[in-house]
């Protein structure tokens, strides 16, 4: 894990700039809309929830933060390494550090040791070098890598450059098979002529020309196939409310869906960052307050390593919600 960071970060040189975006991609504003966008998935809440944490369901130690980042797996030590950083090693996690890195290093999932983790975490996370510190790994594991394989087949809508983060953050962000870089590929390999299409983005793909929009028809086909369940299945019933509803380019605002099926609209003017608005709109403009969802306390923990044939560490997934009630039928035709 330390070596995948080491990598991620060294080989982008955007760790320490927060606000970088690493790619030709996405803005600020349609960043902004993809993260709350994934987080409605996730977390039923359009901003991250930094003090989430407990037991991962899978044995992984604790799981916490906005991307459930484990112990035992080792990106939680990554986040602490680089809050650490900010406050120059003596915070609420110093006296743990042995352990933790130990457990890092080993890929050890024991809890012996770190039994407080929990509400170290939830204490430091009312802190914004902490919120930053977390901000910081998740753009070196997921968003960035994510926004250099989106660079890699020239993608320049913001829909298709989003739902690319969006997989990372259920997938990973690797080039095993069933993480984004194979499902990048597999797409690719299914387009054997010319396909036309109405977006202003046309690929090269294989010798083709393949529309954007049509490309990213097909991709989400090929997602579907990993996807039976839960968050990644409602995020690819939302994509396909966005491709109906033409939202190619975002700029101001998009109209989604929700995992109750509603149709929300969420805006750049609000943020995935609680500490961004103080008004703390958590929900989508559709819905009132009191169907806002706090989601930390029922979401389930899991960092299932989907794609771990290649053994990478980035293949670390986030949770899939446990909101059974939205099992709904995977058809995305
Ligand atoms: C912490 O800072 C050191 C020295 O600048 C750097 O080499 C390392 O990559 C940083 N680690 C994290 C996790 O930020
Ligand atoms: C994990 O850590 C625990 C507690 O320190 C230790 O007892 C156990 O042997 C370790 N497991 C592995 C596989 O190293
Ligand atoms: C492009 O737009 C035309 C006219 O609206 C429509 O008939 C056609 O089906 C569209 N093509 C695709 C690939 O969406
Ligand atoms: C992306 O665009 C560059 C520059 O136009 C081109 O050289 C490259 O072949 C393109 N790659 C793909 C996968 O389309």
């Amino acid at each position: 894990m330390k070596t995948v960071l080491n990598n991620s970060i060294l080989g982008t040189g955007v760790f320490l700039s927060l606000c970088t975006i690493g790619s030709a991609g996405l803005t600020d504003c349609s960043k902004n809309l993809a993260f709350q966008l994934t987080n409605l998935f996730q977390l039923d809440s359009i901003q991250f929830d930094y003090a989430n944490c407990g037991e991962d369901d899978t044995g992984n130690g604790f799981a916490a933060g906005i991307v459930n980042f484990c112990t035992g797996t080792g990106d939680a030590w990554q986040v602490i390494e680089a809050y650490h950083n900010i406050t120059g090693g003596d915070d609420e996690f110093t006296s743990l550090d042995k352990t933790l890195a130990a457990y890092a290093e080993d890929g050890n999932g024991s809890t012996a040791g770190i039994e407080n983790f929990c509400g170290l975490w939830a204490e430091a996370s009312k802190k914004q070098a902490f919120m930053d510190a977390q901000n910081q790994v998740l753009e070196a594991l997921y968003f960035d890598p994510s926004q250099t394989y989106a660079d890699s087949v020239n993608l320049t809508l913001s829909v298709t450059q989003a739902q690319l983060y969006d997989t990372a953050i259920s997938h990973g962000a690797s080039d095993s098979y069933n993480s984004l870089g194979g499902m990048i590929s597999l797409t690719n390999s299914r387009f054997s002529r010319d396909i036309p299409g109405n977006s202003t983005s046309t690929l090269q793909i294989g010798g083709f020309n393949i529309d954007e929009i049509e490309w990213l028809k097909e991709f989400l086909n090929v997602r579907a196939g990993y996807s039976v369940e839960g968050d990644a299945t409602n995020s690819i019933r939302a994509y396909i409310l966005i491709l109906q509803l033409q939202e190619y380019s975002w700029t101001d605002q998009i109209t989604v869906l929700d995992n109750d099926d509603k149709q929300v609209v969420i805006s750049c003017a609000d943020s995935y960052m609680p500490s961004a608005d103080s008004s703390s709109s958590s929900s989508p403009s559709s819905q009132s307050d009191d169907e806002k969802v706090s989601s930390s306390s029922s979401r389930s923990r899991s960092s299932r390593k989907k794609g771990s044939g290649s053994g990478s560490d980035s293949d670390k997934t986030n949770t899939e919600d446990d909101t059974t009630d939205d099992t709904k039928d995977t058809n995305d035709e």
